[in-house]
């Protein structure tokens, strides 16, 4: 018998990654463009692909004496950036580079430098019910069919995409919009009640779903940039994921103002510092941002959101520190900001012998250029976790999300730095080597 708590820890074979990888963007709007301009960009030596860790991370191997410390594309086998075929589905005609011009991330000077590129991404036809958006229009959709219909329409979509591209294999990541706020229903409750609500085109299937369980059937992993019902929390995802051997990931990009968040809680917590409040606001005038104004919208990102402190601070171990927490998240649309969010934060926390201080933070980001570096990273390593026969969810990609997706009753780990570690051992443990602990008694002993 297994020892309790011991694992099987078989390493995984991992296949090479040769040919092409497609990397399909359902949504190709702010954070879609500025991915594939920003790689196009890279590719041409245009640009640095600042903020991805496939591409500018290290790790270390072995003792912190032995000097080992490669980097992380030349260490685990990924796909090169050379490698990637752009392609994706929006409810907009906008080819790739008119879409960037309308989201207006990147300077003219970049996007000029890779205009015939992006004006050869034209967006598929989308699926698309306007209940799940309610903010948008949708110019460029599939004819209206039963929800299994549209599926195999996506499918189709795909197999054409990879035959047209002569692709060896396809990534998808949802860049699409946020879609309302939904709890898993029955017809999530299994695949084949899934398929079922699919043939009665079911009310409680979104866009978001249609393309997840068409990726899955295609073998195409899917990672979800949105805070929205998709794969995580639908049984029925999971369970496609699992037999189609395709795994997932998910959920929210995890950006700017989460990003702090995640980075400075973990920090006040290790110095057991008492934290009374956390309140959080934002003004952002892009797409998102109009889209998030639907207070249904907004819904699926505050829950996101929220989510974060409780898993970190965990206020049930230490309800004298964090149990009176009182935590709040507002988005307001302000269209002069454009994709330049501004965030300001005032956390409360309190010292020794209860006496109270205050920090602010005021984060002049950009949203979709802290973004787009992710879906690189994501799209390469789901591509990764595929080749390696990986499937379900990778919770070792935490670390790029605001919610990650666990399985049921196991709660999330939000803390970014044992994100990373779980992160890194993953690839050391895909490679064959030793585990980093932080233990250090060899150098000592
Ligand atoms: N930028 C960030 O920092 C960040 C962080 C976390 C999450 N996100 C999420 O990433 C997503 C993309 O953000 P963005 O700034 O690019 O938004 P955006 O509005 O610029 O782009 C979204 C695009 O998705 C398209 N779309 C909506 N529904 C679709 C469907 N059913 N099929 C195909 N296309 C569809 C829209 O037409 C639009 O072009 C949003 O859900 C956002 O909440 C962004």
């Amino acid at each position: 018998m297994k020892p309790a708590g011991k694992i099987e820890m078989t390493q995984p074979k991992t296949r090479p990654a040769t040919g092409k990888l497609g990397v399909l963007l359902p949504g190709m709007g702010a954070v879609g463009t500025t991915f594939m301009a920003g790689s196009i960009l890279a590719r041409k030596g245009l640009g640095q692909p600042i903020g991805s860790l496939t591409q500018m991370g290290t790790l270390r191997l072995g003792k912190r004496t032995d000097q080992r410390s490669p980097l992380i594309r030349d260490f685990v086998p990924l796909a090169d950036m050379n490698d990637l075929v752009f392609g994706g589905w929006d409810l907009f005609h906008d080819n790739a580079y008119e879409a960037a011009v309308t989201a207006d991330v990147l300077s003219t000077e970049h996007l000029n430098a890779v205009k015939d590129e992006l004006s050869a991404i034209k967006p598929m036809e989308s699926v698309f019910f306007p209940e799940f958006v309610k903010r948008l229009r949708g110019e460029n959709v599939k004819p209206s069919q039963d929800k299994m219909e549209l599926a195999e329409a996506v499918r189709e979509d795909i197999r054409r995409f990879k035959k047209e591209n002569g692709l060896d294999r396809c990534v998808a990541v949802w860049c699409g919009s946020t879609e309302v706020y939904r709890e898993p229903t029955e017809a999530h409750e299994s695949l084949s009640k899934f398929e079922e609500a699919l043939r009665r085109s079911d009310p409680a299937i979104s866009p978001s779903q249609v393309y997840a369980y068409a990726c899955l059937r295609e073998e195409v992993s899917y990672a979800n940039g949105a805070p929205h019902l998709t794969t995580g929390d639908s049984r029925a995802m999971l369970e496609l994921s699992r037999e189609m051997h395709t795994p997932v990931s998910g959920k929210d990009f995890k950006t700017g103002q989460t990003l702090m968040k995640t980075i400075l809680a973990p920090g006040l917590r290790s110095r057991a510092l008492g934290i009374r409040g956390w309140f959080s606001t934002n003004i952002l005038g892009n797409r998102d941002g109009e889209v998030l104004d639907d207070p249904e919208s907004f819904k699926s990102k505050e829950v996101s959101k929220l989510g974060v402190l409780e898993t970190i601070l965990q206020p049930e171990l230490h309800p004298e520190l964090y149990g009176d927490l009182y935590h709040q998240v507002r988005i307001n649309y302000y269209p002069p900001r454009g994709d330049q969010k501004e965030g300001w934060d005032n956390i409360d926390i309190f010292g020794w012998l209860g006496y109270p201080m205050q920090i602010k933070i005021d984060f002049l980001c950009r949203d979709s250029i802290l973004a787009a570096p992710l879906v690189l990273d994501l799209a390469l390593f789901m591509d990764l976790a595929h080749r390696s026969g990986l499937s379900g969810i990778q919770e070792w990609l935490s670390f790029y999300y605001k919610a990650p997706i666990t399985p049921e009753g196991l709660y999330p780990e939000n803390n970014l730095f044992v994100q990373l570690g779980k992160l890194k051992n993953t690839l050391r443990w895909m490679q064959g080597e030793e585990l980093i602990t932080h233990l250090g008694r060899e150098y000592y002993d």
